[in-house]
């Protein structure tokens, strides 16, 4: 959240507007949409980040309320992986630039997917923020962010680390130092694990969906995928036919699969979103975005693959 905050408030003054993708990581949500209006900032969500002519009214009714500064994006999404087109939103920005004597900055959060399987430099956004704490740490044992794009973009977030004490600790750029060995090895084995478990969940009986990229049918969610993602990574969401109590069964029967609410670590991660990381979001808000009591989030590691299965077909066990 340091680097996504030093970010943005690199970049933004009293008055000007916000235009962001929805849902966002709840943190970034809540500086975005709240915090930030204390500071005179204000803050308009697109829901569908595919679809031009939403995305398109979105920033008409941002650039109505001020100067749109920043374009706050997150792709895939969590918990249920929904993309965001960033070739469409850089087309848009540029058509706002044209009128407002400043391009709106273009962030894009690449936690999910990063920067194995995404590139959002390539795709047309500015600047590439991570919560380093998830896949790049890997090890669940340290907790950074990290800001990248072109020297010149970077120079104003530099000055502002520095101003607000936003530095990484030493200890923790070492371990990262550490991490980065392996990042390529962890997040690829992850990926094909995760595609196992997809499938595996997609045949089961007591599975309604699973919110899997591959899985998407045709359409611009998909072309999107296909377009701006090598793969779909390790993090995803199915439902389980019932609700809350067959969610939470299945998720006290997990043996190797932990409980906890992070992701992106060498160790396979559940978590029950409606009750955790989206408890605060209203119950209308979750149904439209489809996170319902039967939800289960995933963040499969490195394990071996016929474990996660066999832990999964305990805990999918009737009873
Ligand atoms: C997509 C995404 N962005 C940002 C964050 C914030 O990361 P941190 O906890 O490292 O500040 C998270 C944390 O869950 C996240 O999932």
């Amino acid at each position: 959240m340091s680097a996504i905050a030093t970010t943005i408030l690199s970049f933004i003054r009293p008055g000007d507007v916000i235009l962001h993708s929805q849902p966002l990581y709840g943190g970034t949500e809540t500086l975005v949409t709240r915090t930030l209006s204390a500071y005179g900032v204000a803050a308009v969500g697109f829901a569908d980040g595919v679809d031009e002519a939403g995305v398109r009214a979105a920033a008409e009714e941002a650039a109505a309320l001020g100067r749109l500064a920043v374009i706050m994006t997150e792709t895939p999404s969590n918990p249920l992986n929904t993309l965001v087109d960033l070739k469409l939103v850089r087309r848009i920005a540029d058509e706002i630039a044209a009128r407002q004597q400043h391009r709106p900055i273009i962030v894009c959060d690449n936690t999910l997917l990063g920067p194995v399987f995404q590139h959002p430099l390539a795709c047309g956004a500015d600047v590439s923020v991570y919560s380093l704490t998830k896949y790049v740490g890997g090890h669940s044992d340290l907790i950074g962010g990290a800001a990248l794009g072109s020297e010149t973009l970077m120079k104003p977030i530099r000055l502002l680390r520095g101003a607000f004490g936003t530095q990484l600790d030493p200890h923790s750029c070492w371990m990262i130092g550490r991490s980065l060995e392996t990042l390529a090895l962890r997040m690829e084995r992850a990926d094909s694990n995760a595609g196992i478990v997809a499938e595996f969940l997609r045949d089961h009986p007591r599975v309604a969906t699973v919110h899997y990229l591959p899985f998407l049918p045709d359409g611009p969610q998909r072309r999107v995928f296909e377009s701006q993602c090598s793969a779909p990574g390790s993090t995803f969401s199915f439902d389980v036919k019932g609700g809350l109590a067959e969610a939470f069964s299945c998720l006290n029967r997990m043996q190797i699969i932990k409980l906890a609410v992070s992701l992106g670590g060498t160790e396979s991660l559940a978590c029950h979103p409606a009750t955790t990381t989206h408890s605060g979001v209203p119950a209308d808000v979750r149904a439209r975005i489809g996170v319902s009591d039967a939800t289960i989030r995933l963040s499969i590691g490195i394990e071996h693959a016929d474990d996660l299965l066999a832990d999964l077909t305990q805990a999918l066990q009737a009873g």
